[in-house]
């Protein structure tokens, strides 16, 4: 049986809790209090993480929703307001002015008798086609997966925010779209200007598919084609995103690119995710030939990744969820479980098929946060073993790096070591990018967790540049010119501030090297 989210072991226990919980939801408008204020400034606990959003307290997994509106970058999120484990799936609210800077918001959809509210999208309903708000104040629309509590059948609803997505109103006449199926989720629903309509691409994820559909008011839904099976299918296909993008290095060219999530089947094991790159003529998506799976990031914990709508001056901005159902549920973290990983911005790049690469950076709003630099190195030869450059660089920082491998069968970094604990992030002779967390720090609390994840990487002129975001409890590498990431969590000690490079069985050369501390974000 395919690993659905009311099937998954753990998953479903917690379901039949909230079976049993059932009663205290509400049905049209609410309101819920607000965090209270301390638990909005905790952001000093151990593992907290300084330059992520994380929920002050309980359990998060995907990105939802997410959508730039009047100034503003809402990220909803799946939720439990009353648990550190999944379970009382309800959409979450943090807004930003600059995708660094996050302030939770009261839960915006709570689950109620009847359903959790599983993933999904939102959209701004400029011209009203819904009626679910007013021609001199159309309405944002989440468009979302009601999983029906008693049966678990996956149907998708509205809710609506006439109030800049303050608080949100559910559709009288949900759900919009039933096809009778318990394995049918986490829309992404976006304004195609060509056709003039609405498209919403959807996973049939236990048949490894997805489902376009369109719509003219987002309440009324026209089936129009099917993708897949295709490239990964080792789990269960979740939260899909379809957009366009300009191709650099093919003047005038555009293309579209669907991202599938998968889990498990994932590079790393566990959850993962995957994009095609293709054509979209506002019906069906036809990818570009390709053998093997294109992996968004080859690390253990970036999942469910999926973009914003309506981001300013075109920019494509996606957010992961920087976990893994493997093991998420058992990070040792508290009283929060699960941040997102750095939001990215992404881009194609022409390749010598004729086709294009994903191409993927830090948006550039991180550098608000760079401190003076701690350490610049121009020229430096390392000889075979490690090396501490820093005895203190602090738990949060960003790094950029050109290194040469100079005979080194395998070299590069070593970050938050001390008490025994070091991350590594190397390139193997062999042509493999490789992050090493067997010693991160606590990896006992799930046998999958200590492992060492490698990308295939050619180097460009014999160097490896590579670009980190280190934080209180992640790695996240770029490399490869963007087309190469990968995010990691790690849980070292607190006094694990060591900073290093490493060489062995031969020499490394650091050409540059610069540490940034990054001030917290909150
Ligand atoms: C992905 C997922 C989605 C689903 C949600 C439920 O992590 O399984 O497919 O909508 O989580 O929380």
């Amino acid at each position: 049986m395919p690993d659905t989210p009311h099937r998954h072991p753990a998953r479903r226990t917690v379901l039949a809790g909230a079976l049993a919980l059932a009663g205290t939801g509400a049905l049209s408008a609410w309101s819920t209090a607000p965090a209270t204020a301390a638990a909005l400034r905790a952001y000093d606990e151990q593992y907290r993480p300084q330059v992520h959003f994380s929920p002050a307290k309980n359990w998060m997994n995907d990105p939802n929703g997410l959508i730039h509106h009047n100034g503003t970058y809402h990220l909803f999120f799946q939720y439990n307001p009353s648990g550190a484990t999944w379970g009382n799936m309800s959409w979450g609210h943090a807004t930003s002015p600059d995708l660094v800077h996050w302030e939770e918001q009261p839960v915006a959809i709570p689950h109620d008798d009847e359903e959790m509210v599983f993933s999904g999208s939102a959209v701004f309903d400029r011209d009203n086609t819904s009626g679910l708000g007013a021609a001199a104040n159309p309405p944002l629309v989440a468009i979302y997966t009601s999983m029906v509590k008693a049966t678990g059948r996956q149907r998708q609803s509205l809710a609506y925010s006439i109030d800049d997505g303050a608080t949100w109103t559910r559709y009288a006449g949900n759900p919009v779209l039933d096809i009778g199926s318990d394995n049918f989720r986490d829309p992404k629903v976006f304004w195609h200007e060509p056709t003039a309509r609405w498209v919403m691409v959807i996973a049939l994820s236990a048949e490894h598919r997805i489902s376009v559909y369109t719509s003219p008011d987002l309440k009324s839904w026209t089936h129009r084609s099917d993708f897949g099976p295709s490239a990964a299918t080792g789990g269960v296909w979740e939260c899909p995103d379809l957009f366009e993008l300009p191709v650099a290095g093919a003047p005038g060219r555009r293309m579209w690119v669907l991202i599938v999530n998968l889990n498990p089947g994932g590079p790393a094991g566990g959850s993962g995710g995957q994009y095609f790159t293709g054509d979209f003529d506002g019906t069906r998506f036809t990818a570009d030939p390709h053998d093997a799976p294109r992996w968004l990031d080859h690390g253990a914990d970036a999942y469910a990744g999926v973009t914003y709508n309506d981001a300013p001056d075109g920019r494509r901005i996606l957010v992961t969820w920087m976990n893994n159902w493997l093991y998420g549920e058992k990070v040792p973290t508290s009283p929060w479980r699960s941040a997102n990983g750095f939001p990215r911005e992404l881009g194609l790049r022409a390749t010598p098929d004729g086709g294009a690469a994903l191409v993927q950076q830090p948006v550039a709003e991180l550098a608000t946060l760079r401190r003076t630099p701690a350490l610049r190195i121009a020229g430096r030869r390392v000889r075979a073993g490690a090396t501490r450059l820093l005895r203190d660089a602090g738990q949060t920082y960003e790094i950029e790096a050109v290194l040469r491998p100079d005979g080194a069968r395998r070299c590069g970094l070593e970050v938050r070591t001390g008490g025994g604990h070091r991350t590594r992030i190397g390139y193997d002779s062999g042509g493999e990018l490789y992050v090493d967390r067997t010693a991160s720090g606590d990896v006992g609390f799930a046998a999958e967790f200590p492992a060492v994840h490698r990308a295939p990487l050619a180097l460009t002129d014999g160097v490896l540049r590579l670009r980190l975001i280190v934080d209180r409890s992640s790695v996240e590498v770029y490399t490869g010119d963007g087309t190469v990431c990968l995010t990691d969590q790690i849980f070292p000690g607190p006094d694990a501030t060591g900073l290093g490079t490493f060489a062995e069985e031969g020499g490394m050369h650091v050409e540059r090297l610069t540490v940034w501390p990054l001030r917290s974000a909150w």
